[in-house]
């Protein structure tokens, strides 16, 4: 195990869980016939749903007995795809793979249950056991009902949630450097704010994206350490470290634009775009997860910076999209050469580069010299993933049950429409409660 591995290992492991329900049967395409295999995810704009095409298409080309097609459904974070597909799942009509973050959403809600065939094949046919880091091998694994451990998922990406992004020319024009604390921010916010531009583009249409700002704020705050405690009860919701982070959260909104409730992510990110060449853009900067460098590279803009979001330099708070194999898939041998594909370096070599993340499997990252290949920011943050300390991302289903994400949402809705520091940390803490981590 090498050091990034076992750095990995250390802060997203995953207390072993028992799986039940893994007998595996496979359909077949009938001789002759096209046959069309369903897959579902959320990527529905700008770089993802170019990178997902891209793979399908190179799938669809290469295997023309099949047809995948991407059902896919709006709203960042799988915000409205999650509650879909948890109904197809447990209703026993689930497509043939679907998106899903590795970790807790994944193992929680389908591998617990007993929802997902074991992908052992797969993982030793292709050599995945030494090609993903063995902290991404044990968050996509859980044992099985022969107390044995299985692999469940095949994670096609790695992503950043911590990432503010900036717009280059209004921070030099500005005289201007990107924050690297939280105190920082409120000084380059309040410069911006005397020049008539709003500081911080905010697309909660899907709350997730304003809860990303508070996950970064107590990273900031708490450290990489003290952040993992929160979501393994070592760290008092209740203390005063985490009012401070509170605070300050409370404060960053007042720098956020007015329209927030209406736009989506990918809007918010926009708005750091001018309309046209020399126009002031909407906005300065966006914090948000580097799938926010995909949306750029589908814009053809290149007027960006980038920084960890303040405060958390050298802090790598991770999510991965994994996609897995449903036991009541219909076409299994379909899904399984497709997940061969998503798993395999030459697959996240075509997705990887249009999205904005790094690639899962570690023999990944050299496209071809015709393909897509990787953005500066994307080769920046290779290095980052083997040198930061690596954490696990609340909002995008790595940190803590789903349950509890969804509790911590429900706080952050009531903070956004009115901010009352006492009432969210208390809420915070009782999450933590009923989720049994807490006491
Ligand atoms: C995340 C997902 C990313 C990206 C983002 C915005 O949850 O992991 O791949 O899709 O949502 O939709």
């Amino acid at each position: 195990m090498n050091l990034v591995s076992k750095r990995i290992v250390a802060i997203l492991s995953v207390a072993a869980i028992v799986a039940s329900g893994c007998s595996s049967s496979s359909g077949s395409p009938s001789a002759g016939a096209k046959t069309e295999v369903e897959v579902v995810s959320w990527w529905t704009t700008g770089g993802e749903a170019s990178g997902f095409n891209a793979i399908i298409d190179k799938f669809n080309t290469d295997n023309p007995q099949w047809h995948v097609t991407n059902s896919a459904i709006a709203g960042g974070a799988g915000s409205n795809a999650q509650a879909q597909l948890q109904n197809r799942v447990l209703n026993g009509n689930p497509p043939d793979s679907f998106q899903v973050h590795m970790g807790h959403e994944l193992l929680d809600t389908y591998v617990t249950p007993g929802y997902m065939d074991n992908l052992d094949d797969l993982y030793q046919q292709n050599g995945w056991t030494t090609q993903f880091p063995q902290g991404v091998l044990d968050i996509v694994s859980a044992k099985g009902s022969d107390g044995k451990t299985h692999y469940y998922s095949v994670p096609l990406d790695i992503h950043r949630a911590n990432m503010l992004w900036y717009n280059k020319t209004v921070f030099t024009a500005n005289n201007l450097t990107p924050p690297k604390t939280w105190a920082d921010f409120v000084t380059v916010a309040q410069a911006l704010q005397a020049k008539g531009i709003t500081p911080l583009a905010v697309g909660d249409s899907g709350i997730w994206a304003n809860g990303m700002l508070l996950e970064s704020i107590l990273i900031a705050q708490l450290g990489a350490d003290g952040y993992d405690g929160l979501w393994t009860g070592k760290t008092d919701w209740a203390s005063a470290d985490v009012t401070t982070a509170l605070n300050t959260y409370k404060q960053v909104l007042g720098f956020i634009n007015s329209d927030h409730a209406s736009l989506s992510w990918d809007q918010a990110a926009d708005y750091l775009i001018p309309a046209s060449a020399g126009a002031q853009p909407k906005a300065a900067m966006t914090l948000m997860g580097d799938w926010a460098a995909g949306e750029f590279g589908a814009k053809n803009f290149t007027d960006y910076g980038w920084v960890a979001a303040p405060g958390t330099d050298g802090i790598y708070d991770a999510l991965a999209d994994s996609f897995g194999l449903p036991s009541k898939a219909q076409h299994k041998d379909a899904a399984k050469a497709f997940l061969t594909l998503l798993g395999s370096a030459a697959g996240q070599d075509i997705f990887n580069p249009y999205k904005g993340s790094i690639p899962a499997n570690s023999t990944a990252g050299n496209p071809p010299a015709d393909a897509k290949q990787y953005s500066d920011y994307q080769k920046w943050a290779m290095g980052e993933w083997k040198t930061d300390k690596i954490v696990p991302s609340l909002e995008h289903g790595a940190a803590a049950a789903p349950s509890w994400k969804g509790a911590w949402e429900t706080a952050v809705t009531a903070f956004v429409a009115n901010p009352d520091v006492p009432t969210l940390q208390a809420a915070l803490a009782q999450a933590c409660k009923d989720a049994q981590v807490c006491k």
